[in-house]
């Protein structure tokens, strides 16, 4: 391999690094007008009367439009009917929209939309998503406030807590987590001259918003194109979001003809986009004396906010998730997602798995003290190996990584010297190192099979070099160097001579969203299909120049050799040159399908995903018992990706994701007064700074995936997910105080002590 597996500098990284690379709020179009929202100020009302019209006579005013000027259908479709474009006549979160200027300047349309009067009836609001299943509770959706209820049953729970010689039951509450993208969310819509219309935006998933703006609009799908612009940053955020942001720019661009950027400011994104599910889990873990887990079982209910959105399917990651990465013979989960006058929660970087394995890790932790069991042995006691079932029945046969990163992890970090070492300070600063391990599902997996698919689009032009196009998405996690990576090593080519266009619906088909740590197996196998193609005509063309058969063809760094020996060789580009004068085709579209996955929603067994990553962090920390401080000093985080095709890339993404895991645990947290957000921006919503950030260890462990593209498999939602659990254990062993609420601010630690004194 000479360019899988190379550390190599990202392909983007002069665009970004000199300030080049234009992001939406950069571009700008002939004739362009700007639009600002009219938001709610109620949790949940009536709404009276909204008046629109009267802003139009304002300065720089050109249009307005409500509900009733949406061309198509007010829905953003998803997965569950009855999410509204802008309310009609009712809203459902501090927030929501309820309508649209559009004017010449941002100021002007800015300052009309504030200017509207909108008169409400308010009602009682549900805030609490406990609340949200009794009887008498406000009714927001469906008959039971419900978006979605899955479970897993497996083997007899009742029978193994009767077995189990030690029952450890604790609730866990976490917060909801802002995504803090450094881009805030942002749309422009452009009509075209034959009726249809395309949109640029800031976002994950462009075939979403491609079926979003049809249906708002009542166009054909092919109609309407969607180019993604740099994006910078998304976690999940600009997941479904950019089909209400670029929904909504579509409708002022469709009454005004007129194309219309919309950029949300960070204050009314953050009220109004998703954030990751707030949850309450209960949870209930029973082991053998020698610390064998007989039986788990867990009831959650996760806060899904105003409107379906995404909830089913982050729900049901959670519930396939809840059990860990343990085996386990007796399994029972329940697991809800209810509506709430919130905005609405969605995906955030590991899709409903973090909250509940917050609370499986802590669980692990409180077995082995009760146990007297070291935490790491006693994981290593009951990992989930090559062969055994997942709780949902799923056998692992092969790329389990699990033990391995248990190991590196505890070798990286001299864990076995600390944790003897440390826990018995006196003084008012403690140490403690804690851990936790976790695996996580690559891909869509068995609930959405259909989704499961990818295309891609490879050219080589006459001089050798190579064009790409996927129907994933390049957000800042490095998709594209892997892929040109991969498009490089496939055709023989140096890496420079490979080049991505920006991903665009015209170019390749439907490809399923850019989540789920997809795109490198999704599309990577996209690509190598066609690459194989382009190469089988490139290389022939090649073999018969070099007078060898095509078997006998190696490329590599732009040249093609004859066999091992390497003594014949011709470049590629003059390969190329003479393709295009024999005439031979040298562009080809590819396509994957994932491998087979399945589900019983009924008893909640199935093969759920194709692979799983594994991980195991460690995290050392100080706390200071006079502030209820913790300082995470250190954090060696091990991740099993398969094969990582650029480690460097690799070693960004965790420490990336682990930096997000900081924040989970220790400062993120939306704050609310009566249903409406009061801490809306960074200087009171507090994520990590580079002052925060631990010394952090990434270890690489490769346990190839033999489905996966060179190995790979995806990976990158993981560093975020055991961060915070590996943190709340190393406080208990530093302090001996275990709080099961995130995030772990000086308050709660505080309250705790007070608490454990009494
Ligand atoms: Mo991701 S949280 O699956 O967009």
């Amino acid at each position: 391999m000479s360019v899988v597996g190379q550390r190599v500098p990202r392909v983007d990284a002069r665009e970004k690094v000199t300030g080049e690379a234009r992001f939406v709020d950069d571009l700008a179009f002939p004739g362009m007008l700007y639009a600002a929202v009219v938001r709610s100020t109620e949790p949940r009302a009536r709404i009276l009367s909204m008046d629109l019209e009267s802003v139009l006579s304002l300065p720089g005013v050109v249009a307005v439009a409500g509900p009733d000027d949406i061309p198509g259908g007010n829905n953003i479709p998803l997965i569950l009917p009855g999410h509204p474009l802008l309310a009609p006549g009712e809203t459902n979160f501090c927030g929501q929209a309820l309508g649209l200027v559009g004017a010449e300047t941002r100021e002007a349309a800015d300052l009309a939309a504030g200017l509207v009067r909108v008169e409400y009836e308010p009602r009682t609001p549900l805030l609490d998503p406990l609340d949200a299943r009794l009887p008498g509770a406000p009714g927001l959706y469906g008959e039971d406030n419900t978006f979605g209820h899955h479970v897993v049953r497996r083997g007899d729970v009742e029978r193994g807590f009767r077995e189990a010689f030690l029952v450890v039951e604790n609730t866990y509450h976490t917060p909801a987590q802002e995504h803090a993208y450094l881009e805030p969310q942002g749309a422009i819509a452009v009509p075209t001259p034959d009726l249809g219309i395309v949109v640029y935006g800031s976002m994950q998933c462009p075939f979403y918003v491609q079926r979003a703006i049809a249906h708002i609009l009542g166009l054909p799908l092919g109609k309407v194109r969607i180019v993604q612009t740099t994006t910078g940053g998304a976690f999940g955020g600009k997941e479904d979001a950019p089909s209400e942001v670029g929904g909504q720019a579509a409708v002022l661009a469709w009454k005004t003809r007129r194309p219309v950027k919309l950029v949300y400011h960070r204050e009314e994104d953050m009220h109004s986009m998703s954030k990751r599910h707030p949850a309450h889990i209960r949870y209930k873990t029973g082991v053998k004396e020698d610390g064998t887990l007989v039986a788990v079982e867990v009831q959650m209910t996760y806060d899904g906010g105003a409107f379906g959105t995404l909830s089913p399917v982050v729900l049901w990651r959670a519930t396939v998730h809840a059990a860990g990465a343990y085996r386990c013979p007796n399994v029972r989960v329940d697991a809800w997602a209810v509506a709430t006058n919130k905005e609405p929660s969605g995906a955030f970087r590991g899709f409903g798995a973090p909250q509940v394995l917050f609370a499986a890790e802590s669980q692990m932790d409180e077995v082995a003290a009760k146990l007297g069991m070291d935490p790491l042995a006693l994981r290593k006691h009951n990992i989930l190996r090559t062969g055994d079932e997942t709780a949902t029945g799923q056998k692992l046969r092969s790329s389990v990584g699990s033990l391995q990163t248990i190991r590196e992890a505890s070798r990286a970090s001299d864990y076995r010297t600390k944790r003897a070492r440390w826990g018995k300070d006196r003084g008012p600063v403690r140490k403690g190192i804690g851990v936790s391990t976790i695996n996580y599902g690559a891909g869509l997996g068995g609930l959405s099979p259909y989704l499961t698919r990818a295309g891609a689009f490879v050219q080589v032009h006459a001089d050798g070099s190579a064009l790409y196009a996927v129907g994933t998405t390049e957000m800042g996690q490095g998709m594209h160097t892997v892929l040109a990576q991969i498009v490089a090593e496939e055709l023989g080519l140096r890496l420079d001579q490979v080049t991505a266009t920006e991903t665009d619906t015209s170019r390749v088909p439907d490809s399923g969203p850019t989540v789920a740590s997809r795109a490198t197996i999704m599309s990577g196998n996209a690509l190598r299909d066609a690459c194989a193609r382009v190469r089988k005509n490139l290389w022939g063309v090649g073999a018969s120049i070099l007078g060898v058969p095509l078997h006998d063809v190696l490329g590599e760094g732009g040249v093609l050799y004859a066999g091992q020996k390497q003594d014949k060789s011709v470049a590629v580009e003059d390969v190329a040159r003479e393709c295009i004068s024999r005439r031979v085709h040298l562009a080809a579209q590819g396509w994957f399908r994932a491998p087979k996955t399945s589900w019983d929603p009924k008893r909640g067994q199935g093969d759920a995903y194709m692979v799983y990553a594994w991980a195991t962090n460690i995290a050392e920390v100080e706390v200071d018992l006079e502030t209820g401080v913790v300082r995470l000093v250190r954090l060696t985080a091990a991740h099993d990706v398969g094969r990582a095709i650029n480690p460097v890339g690799v070693e960004g993404q965790i420490e990336g994701g682990s930096l997000q895991g900081v924040g989970y645990a220790l400062t993120e947290e939306v704050l609310r007064k009566d249903g409406r957000i009061i801490n809306p921006d960074f200087s009171t919503y507090i994520i990590p700074t580079p002052s925060d950030a631990p010394e952090i260890t990434p270890v690489i462990v490769e346990s190839r995936f033999s489905k996966g593209p060179h190995g790979a498999k995806g990976f990158a939602e993981q560093p975020l997910m055991g961060v915070a659990p590996a943190v709340a254990n190393a406080v208990y062993h530093a302090t001996g105080l275990r709080i099961r609420e995130l995030p772990l601010t000086p308050e709660r630690l505080k309250k705790e002590m007070e608490r454990s004194k009494r």
